[in-house]
């Protein structure tokens, strides 16, 4: 799947397919400013860090045609205000923020008009969207060989094409396993509150029809008492220097219960996701969501009023706890200090 993000050149317009409606419903929305922009972000209309970033990207590309609309005299102090406001859209994925680093890159290396930047902002948002279906199959191909022929891969959150320009990060891997001939299961637990894993990553699998089954969240201690599951494969929103992984609420309880019991436990994730700016995980800052994500469900009140509601929308898994982090440079190894600066080094991630 690669046309849930489009962007229509004719129309000015980014297409989005709305994941807030799936399963049951495959509607678009139509992005046709940063406002657009910026209200699908921090909706969830378009969700999951790489497809952030792709969207981000695009959204630079509607700014700087408002920009030039506008006919601001001082154009690069405007687009780089519309700039800001998109990067600022979501706090922890970090793809959002080098999206947008990107094309302001291009800007920031171009001597002329306005109007004549942007065939190369439309051709560097488009070389993002590219690359990223290319990085996905590069760090499929990498992880699939630590799936095991037969294995029931457990994933949080939905980390799989609808989260990518297409074939997806964890669920990259799951495709890649599967495209070697192995027999793969997988597990979607289902991540309260916005139901990632059970609406998003399973409607996906089963698009592709590849075997998945819905759990719980609550369920994962039990499945993996059973010996249901034989590795976990996520995604991840920010991975600090020292390997620390930020990534959906309730990823970090899965890695507690997968050491407990013995059951390998990765990331999955492109280059773009490290920050290196970020030494450990205690500096990436959690996106708290709205109450009504949690209080609320079909429209039904599900918590009494006035009772307060947590909603952290990601945790840290410590990098102790991380098997491997698959990337399009390969499978980075302990100690992740060393791993990450070195595939950071030798491995351009623009
Ligand atoms: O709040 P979301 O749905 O944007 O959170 C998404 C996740 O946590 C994903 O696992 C992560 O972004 C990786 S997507 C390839």
């Amino acid at each position: 799947m690669e046309d849930h993000i489009r962007f229509d050149i004719a129309d000015h317009a980014l297409m989005l397919l709305d994941q807030r409606l799936l399963p049951t419903r495959k509607s678009l929305a139509v992005c046709r400013s940063v406002g657009d922009i910026v209200t699908a972000l921090q909706t969830m209309v378009v969700r999951g860090a790489p497809a952030i970033g792709v969207t981000a990207a695009w959204g630079c590309v509607l700014a700087l045609e408002d920009v030039v609309r506008r006919g601001d005299k001082e154009w690069r102090a405007a687009l780089d205000a519309e700039l800001d406001r998109i990067a600022e859209a979501r706090p922890t994925a970090v793809n959002l923020r080098w999206a947008v680093e990107r094309m302001r890159a291009i800007a920031a290396g171009f001597d002329g008009p306005a109007s004549e930047l942007a065939p190369l902002f439309q051709r560097e948002a488009r070389t993002i969207q590219q690359e990223d279906i290319a990085t996905c199959k590069a760090l499929g191909r990498a992880g699939a060989d630590c799936i095991p022929d037969g294995a029931t891969v457990m994933t949080h959150c939905n980390a799989g094409a609808l989260a990518t320009a297409g074939y997806g990060t964890a669920l990259g891997v799951v495709r890649a396993a599967l495209e070697q001939g192995k027999r793969i299961r997988v597990i979607a637990n289902e991540t309260r509150p916005f139901l990632q894993g059970a609406r998003l990553t399973a409607w996906e699998l089963k698009e592709d029809v590849i075997d998945v089954t819905v759990a719980c969240d609550n369920a994962c201690a039990l499945l993996m008492q059973k010996g249901m599951v034989d590795c976990v494969v996520v995604g991840a929103d920010r991975i600090a220097a020292n390997g620390d992984s930020a990534n959906k609420i309730g990823t970090f309880g899965v890695a507690i219960l997968a050491r407990h019991f013995g059951i390998p436990f990765y990331i999955a994730a492109p280059l773009s996701t490290i920050d290196p700016a970020t030494p450990t995980g205690a500096g990436i800052p959690i996106e708290e969501r709205p109450y009504e994500e949690v209080a609320i469900l079909n429209e039904r009140r599900i918590c009494p009023e006035d009772v307060p509601a947590y909603n952290f929308a990601f945790d840290v898994t410590p990098a102790h706890m991380i098997t491997g982090i698959i990337t399009e440079a390969g499978v980075l190894r302990p100690p992740y200090k060393d791993s990450i600066a070195a595939a950071l080094k030798n491995h351009s991630r623009r």
